[in-house]
């Protein structure tokens, strides 16, 4: 059974679908089978952002209401899977469906990410359910830190059993130093959350994920993320900003 891992934050914007993104890229990079689920509903990104041409058709909520094959819905493209979320807003899902659809696909993978969409609407609870990780993705400013906390706490009363880390997002060692970003022990100690990664303000992730190409290898992002992954799997390494 895959790893399920759901990308979650109060605030919008945070790089919850960059995250997913570039953690998918460093999980190939480890061997590992990953398939990518959008639960963004009407909003999806992932198709962009992992460079999936603009023909997509179908998404799991066609699966679910009988439109098409899951095989149909399901994208892949190099070694990365795709099931997209639906481009139109949408009622509320039948959980037991859409949870025994990801029981299904997940089984030909070893790491399922999750992307919700912002805040805590239906696509949180589509992502947070079924996982067995949560990364709350913030930035580490006071405002995202906030939401960042609220989001921990909803998640720990939702799902006690749900191991949740905090991924800090586009730190700057400059914003650091002059005070707009906070420093990573005051960013751990508001969020209540074990860091688990810090990935760098990096122009390679708008130059290169923004366009639908994977991350170079030497991008500070790439390496930020295949780190993250590396603690995800396990390893000890150090936390520092890039
Ligand atoms: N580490 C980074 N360095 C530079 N830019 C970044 C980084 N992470 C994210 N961004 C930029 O921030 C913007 C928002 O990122 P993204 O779409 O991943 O956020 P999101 O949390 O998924 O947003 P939403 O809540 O709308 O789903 C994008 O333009 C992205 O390129
Ligand atoms: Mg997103």
């Amino acid at each position: 059974m895959a790893y399920r891992i759901a990308l979650v934050s109060g605030k919008g914007g945070s790089g919850k679908s960059t995250a997913t993104a570039g953690l998918a890229q460093a999980f190939c990079a480890q061997g590992l089978r990953v398939l990518c689920v959008d639960c963004d509903i009407g909003l999806r990104s992932l198709d962009l952002l992992l460079g999936f041409p603009g023909d997509i058709v179908f998404s799991w909520a066609d699966v679910l209401r009988g439109n098409c094959t899951l095989e149909q819905a399901l994208r892949t493209r190099d070694t990365i899977s795709l099931l997209p979320a639906p481009l139109a807003t949408m009622e509320k899902p039948d959980g037991e469906a859409y949870f025994a659809l990801l029981r299904r696909v997940s089984s030909d993978y070893d790491i399922v990410l999750l992307d919700a969409p912002a805040g805590f609407s239906v696509g949180f609870a589509l992502a947070a359910a079924p996982a067995d990780l949560a990364l709350v993705v913030a930035q580490a400013e006071p405002v995202a830190l906030r939401s960042a906390a609220v989001c921990v706490r909803d998640l720990h009363e939702a799902y006690p059993t749900l191991k949740v880390r905090l991924l800090l997002n586009r730190l700057h060692k400059k914003r650091v130093q002059n005070g707009i970003n906070l420093n990573i022990d005051d960013a751990i100690d508001s969020v209540g959350a074990q860091l688990i990664g810090i990935i760098p303000e990096d122009e390679a992730v708008p130059a290169m994920l923004g366009k639908g190409k994977p991350l170079p290898d030497y991008a500070r992002a790439a390496g930020a993320f295949a780190r993250t992954a590396r603690r995800v799997g396990g390893e000890s390494l150090p936390l520092r900003i890039d």
